[in-house]
């Protein structure tokens, strides 16, 4: 076990149907606490930069769209292996693909549409944890 910090986005399309509670819920339920967060509206410059490892990819100005289309809620999110817990409790990238009970399966509609963002890596966790907070922001 260690412990770890990851970043998670509840993306515009889960702000827009109301259901960051229930997000919020299925992070406490699966031993994930949340440390830091704030709601935001980005920038196109704020989403490209974001997911710039993503630039050449041919979804790229669909992704800064739709991330760009309504606020977000982002969160710092802290526990035992966090960062794989997360990407469990979210379920897969695509909706259709997502097992029974994750946050994608009951949420997300779509591949672009798909609830919630979760570092992938120890290294991009760091990264992306940065990008949106300062250290006077994390405790
Ligand atoms: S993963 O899990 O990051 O490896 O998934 P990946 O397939 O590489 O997708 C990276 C992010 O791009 C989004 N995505 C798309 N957006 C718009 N249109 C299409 N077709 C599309 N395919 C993938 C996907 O939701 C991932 O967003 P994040 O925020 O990283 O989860």
């Amino acid at each position: 076990m260690s412990l770890q910090r990851t970043l998670s986005i509840i993306k515009p399309d889960a702000v827009k149907k109301n259901v960051i509670g229930q997000i919020y819920q299925r992070f406490e339920e699966g031993g994930l606490k949340i440390v830091a967060a704030k709601m935001k509206q980005l920038s196109q410059s704020e989403a490209e930069g974001f997911y710039a490892v993503h630039k050449d990819r041919p979804f790229f100005s669909d992704l800064v769209k739709f991330m760009t289309s309504g606020p977000v809620m982002i969160q710092v999110l802290e526990g035992d292996n966090a960062i794989a817990k997360n990407r469990e409790i979210m379920g897969a990238t695509n909706p259709k693909e997502a097992e029974a009970g994750t946050i994608r399966a009951d949420f997300a509609e779509s591949i672009d549409a798909n609830a919630v963002h979760g570092s992938d890596a120890p290294e991009t966790a760091a990264v992306e944890i940065a990008y949106f907070f300062s250290t006077v922001e994390l405790t």
